[in-house]
């Protein structure tokens, strides 16, 4: 008996856990990758702005970091695909950013990455955003081929 409750909850768990260990990967990548430029503390700027709150938020739009006009001139949102689009390949994106980062190309890394940045921890909406946002692997890369619409205008 003991062992069926544990089973069942087991099973109501697993996909919030499923979405915690995809945003705990996400974390691992950005302190690897993304840290020493960026902080995901709030109003706290480094190279980078900071990244607290991102997901959700206008593009070049925080309080206090000087963007490049290129970011700063778009009216976008930081949506999940939007995200992964700019991690992917940040200068095809947004031609003149300022971000000096070659870009993440396995897509798996950008899908953690993004959940991280979706988390609550680090000022998102948490783990239902990054599932119904076009985030799923096919509506990604159709999205993301013609990322020079984007671009600087
Ligand atoms: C070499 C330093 C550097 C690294 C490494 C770096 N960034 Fe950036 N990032 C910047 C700078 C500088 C900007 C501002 C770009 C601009 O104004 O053109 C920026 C801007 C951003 C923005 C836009 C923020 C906003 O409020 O509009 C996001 C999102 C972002 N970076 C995510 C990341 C992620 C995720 C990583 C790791 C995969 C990363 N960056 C790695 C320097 C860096």
């Amino acid at each position: 008996m003991r062992y069926l409750i544990a089973a069942a909850a087991v099973l109501v768990a697993g996909p919030v856990l499923a979405q915690d260990d995809l945003a705990e990967k996400g974390l691992g990548l950005f302190q690897q990758n993304c840290r020493q430029c960026h902080i995901v503390k709030e109003g706290e700027h480094r190279l980078g702005p900071s990244l607290y709150g991102v997901f959700g938020r206008e593009v070049g739009s925080v309080e206090g970091f000087s963007f490049s006009s290129s970011l700063a001139s778009s009216t976008r949102t930081w949506d999940a695909a939007h995200l992964d689009a700019f991690i992917a390949n940040p200068s095809g994106v947004y031609g003149g950013t300022r971000m000096l980062y070659a870009g993440m190309s396995d897509p798996e890394n950008r899908k953690a990455l993004v959940a991280y940045l979706a988390s609550e921890e680090a000022g998102g909406p948490g783990a239902e955003a990054t599932e119904d946002d076009g985030a799923e692997a096919g509506a990604t890369d159709s999205e993301e081929a013609p990322a020079e619409e984007n671009g600087a205008s």
